[in-house]
């Protein structure tokens, strides 16, 4: 069965274009861990949809606004994690905790507004959503409810998995030459694992090796197109697979919400793969758009609620990055040469009987971006 997608969908600006205004604008979009955003002033910065948004820890709680200062549009935090006030640094307006306006350094020397016009200038807020340990945002002004992007069974996992992380973390971000959405295709397809991670991953996933012949089981019955839903909410959920982790003394010292044994997966439409390994060490890997063939990833780790004194965890989370990255690596070159083959012959993907998520999510893409 050929995919519903064309190479173009994976290269096209006005796609992204789309995509950008039908998908990352209007869903309820993963800003990150709450944790890191517990001290007074917090901040963490992204771009969603092509446009700038902060998370802040204000004195009234947390929010999230449209990064732009009311004067003359300059980022209001820089940094990517942060704990500064909000002031703008360009020339140093000052917002309260609701996004408005609070001080204008030398109003009347050099701007003089009156106090009625400073009153009306304000940062645009953003709608925000906390689910355990984790924070979304919606840019939409009439942002859809959580539970019709999700089932409610999913979001109980994701307080669940997500309320026990701590705040001893790691970020990282990088770029590569490929289209956001061969990224999340690829977290939920498991049969590339043992190809592409022959020697890194799939040697620690018993469920994944490759089985010797004779003992392959029979492939499942394809799905019929018209058999796949297109629920938005079937597109987020959990997986869970056997995991050779060993056991160390340090996972003790940190609460745990899964077996040691255990790799498990939250996927979160639309471009984020939340992974939990061993029980205690918790990544959000995120695939944002920022060209059809430039996708930021970026890599927050995060290790459960520290129970005792860790010394350790930087080192610890240190050594589990490099080793995540030594991983996405192997993929991020599967995805740069596919998509630097992508050209106006190149076919459809054909697709097996395993392949009908991908199919869901396609089916699923095409209705949102067709929606007027
Ligand atoms: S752009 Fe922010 S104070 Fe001027
Ligand atoms: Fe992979």
């Amino acid at each position: 069965m050929h995919s519903i997608l064309a190479s173009t969908d994976y290269t096209s600006p006005e796609v992204l274009v789309g995509e950008e205004r039908r998908l990352f604008r209007r869903l309820w979009i993963l800003a990150g861990f709450r944790s890191l955003l517990d001290a007074p002033d917090a901040f963490v910065t992204h771009r969603i949809g092509g446009i700038p948004v902060v998370v802040q820890n204000t004195a009234d709680g947390l929010k999230a606004f449209v990064n732009q200062c009311a004067h003359r549009q300059s980022p209001v935090q820089n940094a990517d994690f942060g704990q500064r006030r909000l002031a703008c640094p360009y020339h140093g307006w000052v917002y309260d905790d609701a996004g408005r306006v609070k001080s204008v350094p030398g109003n009347e020397a050099n701007y003089g507004f009156a106090a009625g016009t400073i009153a009306t200038l304000h940062l645009k807020p953003v709608a925000l959503r906390v689910v355990g340990g984790l924070v979304f945002v919606n840019l939409d002004s009439d942002p859809m409810p959580i539970d019709e992007q999700f089932h409610g069974p999913f979001l109980e996992r994701l307080e669940a998995v997500t309320g026990v992380v701590g705040d001893d973390a790691l970020f990282a971000k990088f770029d590569g030459a490929y289209n956001w959405k061969l990224n999340f295709e690829n977290v939920i397809d498991w049969n590339h694992v043992p190809f592409v991670h022959a020697s890194s991953f799939a040697s620690l996933m018993p469920t994944l090796r490759p089985a010797a012949p004779g003992e392959r089981p029979a492939s499942p019955p394809p799905v019929p197109d018209d058999a796949i839903e297109d629920d938005l909410r079937e597109l987020s959920y959990e997986a869970r697979a056997p995991f050779d982790f060993q056991a160390w003394p340090w996972h003790e010292a940190v609460e745990r919400c899964t077996e040691t044994g255990e790799y498990l997966n939250l996927f979160i439409y639309p471009n984020v793969n939340y992974v939990v390994m061993a029980g205690v060490v918790h990544l959000i890997q995120q695939f944002c758009p920022i060209t059809p063939d430039r996708t930021e990833v970026r890599l927050t780790m995060a290790l459960g609620r520290r129970k005792q004194r860790l010394p350790a965890a930087p080192a610890i989370l240190w050594g589990q990055l490099k080793a995540e990255k030594r991983v996405i690596d192997e993929d991020v070159a599967v995805f740069e040469g596919l998509q630097r083959g992508f050209h106006d012959g190149t076919p459809r993907a054909y697709h097996g009987a395993y392949e009908y998520r991908l199919r869901r999510v396609a089916k699923v893409y095409r209705r949102l971006m067709e929606a007027a």
